[in-house]
């Protein structure tokens, strides 16, 4: 489970932003998603913008400067911790979220180009007292240590089995090889997602 580059889904690949941000975190402006959608620049920023976020099935409104992070949003402004700041470079998966069924690194998304989309974190898979079968397994399985990799890693398999209830061993460690785990849990993380409880968690919205 070395570490791999997710595809940022908006299109805006981590490359691009690494060049925006600046290595010195450097504020400064961005192009509105019309951009992407080729109709025509509209910069915006380097100050605070409104932004609407969807995460877990609720409208956020806030505002933000355009170089702010996905995680930063979520973290320091709408106190949705779930998703871990670990490596914060899109290299360790621990700030894993799910964008219409793929994960992405929250740490390598800007809040402004997350919106329209709905965002699923690890807070949503709990219903009430009730943990989600994957988080279920994990436990069963003792898939975690310290336990900050382990949102990521259950987010990934979330989203793996979500689309492929009964992934294969090499299916699996597909899905996870964009996380990574210090403590070195991964046979159980994979007995986890192997275990056919989790797939159960696939028919789970
Ligand atoms: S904190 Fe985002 S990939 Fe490590
Ligand atoms: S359980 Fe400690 S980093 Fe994975």
């Amino acid at each position: 489970m070395a570490a791999r580059h997710k595809k940022n889904e908006s299109g805006f690949d981590r490359r691009t932003f690494l060049k925006t941000v600046g290595a010195g975190g450097v504020a400064v402006g961005v192009l509105s998603p019309s951009v992407a959608d080729g109709q025509g620049a509209n910069a915006v920023g380097p100050g605070a913008v409104p932004i609407q976020l969807n995460i877990n099935g609720r409208v956020h409104r806030l505002e933000v400067e355009p170089r702010v992070t996905l995680l930063d949003a979520m973290r320091t402004r709408l106190g949705i911790t779930g998703v871990k700041r670990v490596c914060d470079r899109g290299t360790c998966g621990a700030c894993t979220v799910i964008v219409e069924g793929h994960t992405i690194y929250a740490c390598s998304t800007l809040a402004i180009e997350a919106q329209g989309k709905p965002i699923r974190t690890v807070e949503s898979f709990t219903e009430g007292t009730i943990v989600h079968p994957v988080q279920q397994a994990f436990a069963e399985h003792d898939g975690l240590m310290c336990g900050f990799c382990t949102p990521g890693f259950v987010t990934s398999v979330v989203a793996l089995i979500e689309k492929n209830p009964k992934p294969t061993r090499e299916q699996a460690l597909k899905a996870l090889d964009g996380n990574i785990c210090r403590c070195g849990t991964y046979v159980r993380v994979l007995d986890a997602a192997l275990d056919p409880k989790s797939s159960t968690g696939g028919r789970r919205g």
